[in-house]
């Protein structure tokens, strides 16, 4: 197998990370390879937010908690409730993905390049994994707030956020991928 399908089916998702930041070069790596994921008519109507700065990475980390705390749902209060919470592990680099509302498709284009930065992170040794509860910080006041200095573009829709950062535990094993899944019509 190459490495780029080795890559493929060995890249899990990483929730214990080093405090140690990732290089820059690293960083430009995974954005690079966001960059070339495919886009509906080459829209790329994408924007990256790198978060690397700890005081703004934990008003984030405050914001999510208030949000969490009072949702109404158990399991997310229950979560937020853990002594040392993190809704993205404590990850040094946070890069969250918006588009342009108004492109072709910016839900999937967003995601293809999430994508991509998962697998070039995987490739240089960098764990990673999908953050999904940074789409509700912006509906809050205070998420409003620090969108001012997140400067996340008006026209934009948040898609989803990535943590990112040096693996401080095992490899995961892989959950079990579910059967039946597939139809080959010949
Ligand atoms: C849209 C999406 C949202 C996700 N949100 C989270 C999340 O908020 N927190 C988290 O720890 N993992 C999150 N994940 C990671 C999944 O839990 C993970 O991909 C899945 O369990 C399979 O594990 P693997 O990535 O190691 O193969 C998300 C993944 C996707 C695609």
């Amino acid at each position: 197998m190459g490495e780029t399908l080795k890559d493929l089916v060995t890249r899990r998702s990483i929730r214990s990370y080093k405090p140690e930041q990732i290089t820059e070069s690293e960083l430009n790596t995974i954005i690079e390879a966001g960059q070339f994921a495919p886009s509906a008519r080459n829209e790329q109507p994408w924007h990256f937010t790198v978060v690397q700065n700890k005081e703004i990475l934990g008003k984030i980390n405050e914001i999510i908690k208030e949000i969490f705390l009072n949702s109404g749902i158990d399991t997310y209060v229950e979560r937020a409730k853990i002594k040392n919470f993190s809704p993205f592990y404590h990850a040094p680099t946070l890069i969250i993905v918006s588009a342009v509302e108004k492109s072709i498709a910016p839900h999937q284009d967003g995601a293809l390049a999430l994508g991509n930065f998962f697998l070039a992170a995987h490739a240089l040794n960098i764990g990673s994994v999908w953050i999904h509860s940074l789409r509700s910080l912006f509906d809050s006041k205070e998420g409003k707030e620090l969108n001012k200095v997140l400067n996340i573009p008006e026209d934009h829709i948040i898609i989803g956020s990535g943590a990112f950062g040096y693996n401080a535990g095992s490899i995961p094993v892989a959950a079990p991928r579910k059967e039946n899944t597939v139809t080959i019509i010949k």
